[in-house]
């Protein structure tokens, strides 16, 4: 599979957007058109080409300039991606995990040759031709899990299992809906999901803890999360909300078509074979309303969902101040029909 990749930017001009392709294979994420936390885990297996699922490890048009993007965030912040020492040999594993889902999933782009512990690696869109020793991070640029995410588009955190927990003491993040690795490192799996409103009461975070410190290897599981965002800007963190956050006051009813998008992450988690820590990437995609609403299904919903959305999520997720403005625009597309479960 050959991809056209897109010249864009998240940032200052924010020329981000969907090609009609794009737009087909958007992950919409409402199989109803109402909205609550659940522990929606399925096993992350390939699906139907011309979907996100081609391959487990989704490469679209975007790849470059988010790889792009990703290089800027760290130049200004290095903390975005850190790794506590007893981490190295995870980040091998996940090295090798993306080297082999990459090569296979997209061989016009990505190649990966072993001789032994001799490895080569080509990356084409991003000009990489590195040749290096499996295990010795002194043979790569950075240590093995900031030089492979700084090629695979999402933000990835890397949880230690001990004590009947999960621990972030890895991860490479850049692409967040507002939370902060740099806040979270070293937290166990409650402890980062601390201010999330509901699921704790729900038992959503228990049940889903227990299943995640069962996962088997080679058994990978993934989940849908969403969010919604002003400007197609990947680094919404806490770190530079004052980049970002007024951008909140700016949406009208003249551009809440092309300002508002919907933020859908695909989270899958995979077991890793060394170091028996789980990997957990969460890769972002972006829609703004005007490119959603070409799909009536999705408009309609979409309508539904924002409009019933409790108010509590609502706060949570930061859609307060101009949710009424995209529900008026949401509800021009909604007909009132009624609606099958399933996407
Ligand atoms: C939110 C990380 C697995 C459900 C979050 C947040 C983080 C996070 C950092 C933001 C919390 C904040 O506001 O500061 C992770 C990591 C996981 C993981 C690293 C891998 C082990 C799961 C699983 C579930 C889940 C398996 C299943 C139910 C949620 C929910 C939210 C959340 C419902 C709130 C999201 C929203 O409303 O936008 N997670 N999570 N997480 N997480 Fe997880």
């Amino acid at each position: 599979m050959t991809i056209t990749f897109r010249r864009e930017t998240f940032r200052d001009d924010y020329n981000f957007s969907n090609s009609a392709v794009g737009i087909r294979r958007f992950p919409f994420p409402f199989d109803r058109d109402h909205y609550m936390y659940a522990v929606n885990i399925e096993p992350h297996v390939k699906g139907h080409p011309g979907t996100i699922y081609e391959s487990l490890i989704d490469v679209d048009e975007h790849y470059v300039a988010e790889m792009q993007d990703r290089a800027l965030v760290l130049a200004e912040d290095p903390l975005r991606s850190q790794s506590l020492p007893h981490m190295e040999l995870a980040g091998w594993d996940l090295l090798e995990l993306l080297m082999e889902q990459l090569a296979a999933g997209y061989p016009a782009h990505f190649e990966l040759r072993r001789s032994g512990k001799r490895w080569r690696w080509v990356n084409r869109p991003l000009g990489i031709d590195d040749t290096f020793v499996f295990g010795a991070a002194s043979t790569l640029p950075y240590g093995p899990m900031e030089y492979i995410t700084r090629q695979a588009q999402g933000d990835f955190c890397i949880l230690d299992q001990r004590d009947g927990n999960l621990w972030m003491d890895a991860g490479m993040v850049t692409t967040q809906a507002d939370w902060s690795l740099d806040f979270d490192l070293g937290m166990n799996f409650m402890e980062w999901h601390a201010p999330v409103p509901r699921a704790h009461e729900m038992g959503v975070f228990d049940r889903a803890l227990k299943f995640m410190l069962n996962l088997g290897q080679g058994q990978p599981m993934r989940r849908f999360n969403w969010t919604m965002t002003v400007n197609p800007r990947l680094d919404t963190s806490p770190e530079t909300y004052p980049k970002w956050g007024p951008d909140r006051r700016s949406v009208t009813a003249d551009n809440v078509g092309d300002k508002v998008h919907l933020r859908v992450e695909l989270q899958s988690f995979w077991r890793l074979p060394r170091s028996n820590a789980i990997v957990f990437p969460i890769r972002c995609y972006l829609i703004k309303l005007e490119e959603l609403v070409t799909v009536p299904k999705w408009a309609r919903r979409m309508h539904r969902v924002l409009r019933d959305l409790p108010p509590d999520l609502v706060d949570y997720k930061g859609l307060t101040r101009w949710r009424p403005i995209a529900v008026d625009y949401l509800a021009a597309f909604d007909d009132g029909a009624a609606t099958s479960p399933g996407i």
